[in-house]
Formats: structure tokens, C-alpha cells, sequence
């Protein structure tokens, strides 16, 4: 696997992988890869000709008493199961290099509406954080193909949004969220948790799994749901940021007649904020 750490040098190979004719299947990721990354890159392959992940913690997409300075980097360790998993190239800009101008550069991306709810709630500038960084990763890479992971539901929609609002010849793919076999969502950030932290964290699953099959045994009132299924999450020992039932397109109140819907939680755990969420059918 090739490691590239210019644009200029990203751009050349790409150029040259276009004129063989060869698809191109982005990853773009902040590294201390897990499985969940890894099935991106499998599905990449499944897909593409080529396969480029990325690795950039973006400091734009950090709040102010976030976790950017302590995010785990473990880049040894990435670079290996990445060949393992027959990426082609690397792409590892740095923060210069990403944002010559700085972080206060004039030209960001917003995806109003979307980035405003739930996690956009709770972190104001996260989802301009990230529609900015992957808009110009598209820039530099121009995939066929890019991957996120429906593990981080209402990012995956922002980007979709984004693709489609800008016009860009891009094919987004969600891929399924990949769990311990607990029921716990794959997630970096896991690794914040203590012994026993990581006893209880996999009851945000269970309870995410018990509201929803409160919804397909017909029941309705969600905010008595909520309500509800929130004392469950504290009495386990969260602080619960969010539990939401939504539409599952629009991120809006769902509808009497709504049938596809989305259950989305946020928690946190001692310091460690948790996400997750699950689709349903009615
Ligand atoms: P990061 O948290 O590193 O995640 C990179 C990709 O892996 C995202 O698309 C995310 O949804 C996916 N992913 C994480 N955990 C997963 C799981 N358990 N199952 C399936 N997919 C999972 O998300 C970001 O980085 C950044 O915001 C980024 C898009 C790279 C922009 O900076």
C-alpha cells in the first residue's frame, strides 16, 4: 500500500489510476481503525478498482472541550490492517497542508436543516466540520465511490446531502454498523472506557433494541417512550444526551403515516460520549 502525504502526489496517481480506466472507492476516516472501518474498505474493494483511505483527525469538527488533543492515533497499526484488507493508498494530509489558510478559512460547507438536529444539537459546528473536510477530500481524491458508515446515521445523511445539493458525480454507500458481539457499536471512542464502564455501555443497545420493539408492537407515544426508556439509560448509569425517534429520511418528527423511521441516542459514560441508532419498519 502506497502511503501519500501530499496533495499533489494524491492527485498525480489519481489522475494516472483514471487514465488506466480504473474506479476509484474513498474511505475517509480518522484512524485507530476497528472492524467497523475495515468492513468500509472491504466494501470499498467489492465495489472499486482501487481503493484510497484516508486518515485526518479534523480539527475543524472538534468543540472546544472536545477530544481532539487526546483522539487515539495509531497510525503503526492502521497502515497494517489496511494492507491487510488490500488498500491501495493511504492519503495523510497534514493540518498545513488541509488548511493552509487555518481553521478560520472563509469557505465552509453547510448543510442546514440536517446538521442542525440531534448531534448538531448537542456539538453546534460538528456537521460544518465535517462537510467541509469531506468536501474537500472529494476535492483532492474525486472518487467514483466514497463510504461512510451508517454507525454515524445523521453524518452519513449531511454528506448525502451535501453530494446531492453540489452536484458531485460521487456514489455515496452507507454500510451497516458493526457491533461486539455484546451489541455494542464499534467506536474509538470505546476505548475511553474503563472495566467498568465497559460492563454497562452495551445497554444503550439494549435499550435502543426495547424502544424499538416498543414502536413495531404498535406503540405511538413517543415522547412517553422516551421518557421512559431515558430513566432506563440512567438508572444504568448514563447521562443521556438525546434519545429521538425521527423520520428516517428527513430527520423530522415522523408522521402518522411515516414508515420508515430512525431511532437516534446519545449517552455518555463518565466523560465518553456514546452514539448509536437503529432503523425501523412500520
Ligand atoms: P471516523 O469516526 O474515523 O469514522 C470513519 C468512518 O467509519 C465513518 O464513515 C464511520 O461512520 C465509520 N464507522 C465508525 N464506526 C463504525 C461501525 N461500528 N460500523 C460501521 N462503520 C463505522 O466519521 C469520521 O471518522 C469523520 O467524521 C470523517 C467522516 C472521516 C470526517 O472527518
Amino acid at each position: 500500500m502506497q502511503v501519500i502525504e501530499s496533495i499533489d502526489a494524491l492527485r498525480a496517481q489519481t489522475k494516472a489510476w483514471r487514465e488506466q480506466g480504473k474506479t476509484i472507492g474513498f474511505v475517509p476516516t480518522m484512524g485507530n481503525l476497528h472492524h467497523g472501518h475495515l468492513t468500509l474498505i472491504d466494501e470499498a474493494r467489492r465495489h472499486c478498482d482501487v481503493v484510497i483511505a484516508s486518515i485526518f483527525v479534523n480539527p475543524m469538527q472538534f468543540g472546544e472541550n472536545e477530544d481532539l488533543a487526546t483522539y487515539p492515533r495509531t497510525l503503526p497499526e492502521d497502515k497494517q490492517h489496511l494492507t491487510d484488507h488490500g488498500a491501495d493508498a493511504l492519503f495523510l494530509p497534514s493540518v498545513k497542508a488541509m488548511y493552509p489558510r487555518g481553521l478560520a478559512q472563509q469557505t465552509i460547507v453547510e448543510v442546514p436543516g440536517l446538521s442542525d438536529v440531534v448531534c448538531g444539537a448537542s456539538r453546534p459546528g460538528h456537521f460544518r466540520g465535517v462537510a467541509t473536510v469531506v468536501c474537500k477530500l472529494f476535492n483532492m481524491v474525486a472518487p467514483d465511490h466514497a463510504f461512510f458508515g451508517k454507525k454515524d446515521y445523521q453524518q452519513l445523511k449531511v454528506i448525502k446531502m451535501m453530494a446531492m445539493d453540489l452536484s458531485m458525480d460521487i456514489q455515496i454507500h452507507g454500510v451497516p454498523t458493526q457491533r461486539a458481539d455484546s451489541g455494542l457499536a464499534l467506536s474509538s471512542r470505546n476505548g475511553y472506557l474503563s472495566e467498568n464502564e465497559m460492563q454497562v455501555a452495551p445497554t444503550l443497545y439494549a435499550v435502543m433494541c426495547a424502544l424499538k420493539a416498543d414502536i413495531e408492537a404498535g406503540e405511538r407515544d413517543y415522547p412517553a417512550l422516551i421518557a421512559s426508556h431515558t430513566n432506563t439509560l440512567r438508572d444504568a448509569g448514563f447521562r443521556p444526551d438525546y434519545i429521538e425517534v425521527l423520520n428516517a429520511d428527513t430527520l423530522t418528527a415522523p408522521a402518522a403515516n411515516d414508515t420508515s423511521l430512525v431511532i437516534l441516542i446519545a449517552a455518555f459514560l463518565g466523560t465518553t460520549r456514546l452514539i448509536d441508532n437503529i432503523e425501523v419498519s412500520v
